[in-house]
């Protein structure tokens, strides 16, 4: 079968614009996109940089945008991705500095994050002299986002990354929330654990486009994690002092008004003291008033009575 693959290059130590090279390629049907790559590295060129390792589905190295989605190379057959032409285009995943041809910055993009999310074990009392035995029913969960590739397909897909790369993105999340989960961790540790993946940039920035979960090489539903994380945060309270602001300014508005006052909301989780934070506000509430923008009056709404009872209602059963 008769291939071309249309591979981006670009060498950003040695300079030079990032470009695209082509290269003809003839494979048994049944090859994947990695056996392509090989080939052209063997028999054309071989200066093209590309990663793989288990060349099985699961170490996750050879992720690369095939045909603009990203995918594994290894278990990507050229068959599936040239049923529209004989055309292959090979990318790097998006959102990650290069260090050559298809090769990214994995520290960058998914080893720094990870380290962020502190994973190790660390149990409040010492460790018991036997196994910590633990039912099958409360690992069952943790256990499966153990499984994660840490290929970072779901970053690549995340929403928030492209315009904010500090954000910790799934990939590091998932890795969080098998902390956060785990049984073995309680008390104060519970606690601390929850105050990592809630730093700045982490669980209260993502913005639930739920793209991660279509995403996952291994189904493990990295949007949904975050949200589950969310609520366990919810329970213990929230520690991210910014979001917890947000959080109560939201519902003692809308339990003292029956609506949320949204002048009062900015300022709020900025802090009433944050006289510096305060202060950047300024330009966005004259180009709101300018505009005609800024909200009105709040009053207190009709009905607003019974929506505070409703709130009350589910506060009690948390
Ligand atoms: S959560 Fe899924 S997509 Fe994200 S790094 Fe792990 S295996 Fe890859
Ligand atoms: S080489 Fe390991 S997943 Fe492709």
């Amino acid at each position: 079968m008769e291939v071309t693959y249309k591979v981006h290059r670009e060498d950003p130590e040695n300079g030079g614009e990032s470009s695209f090279s082509t290269y003809q390629v003839d494979l048994p049907e049944d090859a994947t996109v990695l056996d392509g790559l090989q080939k052209i590295r063997d028999e054309q060129d071989d200066t093209l940089a590309f990663r793989a390792s288990c060349c099985q589905g699961t170490c996750g190295e050879c992720a690369v945008r095939i045909n603009w989605r990203a995918q594994f190379t290894c278990t990507t057959k050229i068959a599936d991705v040239t049923k529209k032409g004989p055309e292959i285009l090979c990318a790097p995943v998006r959102n990650i500095p290069v260090i050559k041809d298809l090769v990214f910055d994995m520290d960058k993009f998914t080893w720094d994050k990870m380290a962020a999310m502190k994973p190790w074990m660390e149990p409040e009392d010492e460790f018991a002299p036997t196994e910590n035995l633990i039912p099958e029913s409360e690992m069952a969960d943790v256990r499966k986002t153990m499984s994660c590739y840490q290929c970072g397909l779901c970053d690549e897909g995340c929403a928030v990354l492209p315009v904010d790369f500090d954000f910790l993105g799934p990939g590091a999340m998932v890795k969080g929330y098998r902390f956060v989960m785990d049984p073995r961790e309680t008390g104060a540790r519970k606690e601390e654990r929850l105050a990592v993946v809630e730093q700045p940039k982490g669980l209260w920035d993502c913005v639930h486009c739920y793209e991660a979960n279509g995403k996952c090489a291994r189904g493990l539903e990295p949007s949904s994690k975050i949200m589950e994380m969310r609520d366990v945060s919810f329970k213990h309270g929230i520690k991210n002092e910014k979001v917890a602001r947000h959080h109560n300014s939201f519902i003692n508005s809308v339990k003292q008004t029956g609506w949320l006052d949204e002048r009062k909301l900015v300022m709020e989780t900025e802090g009433l003291t944050n006289i510096g934070g305060l202060m950047k506000l300024v330009p966005t509430a004259v180009r709101a008033m300018t505009r005609g923008k800024m909200p009105g009056r709040h009053e207190k709404r009709p009905g607003a009575d019974q929506i505070k009872r409703i709130i009350e209602k589910a506060e009690e059963s948390k």
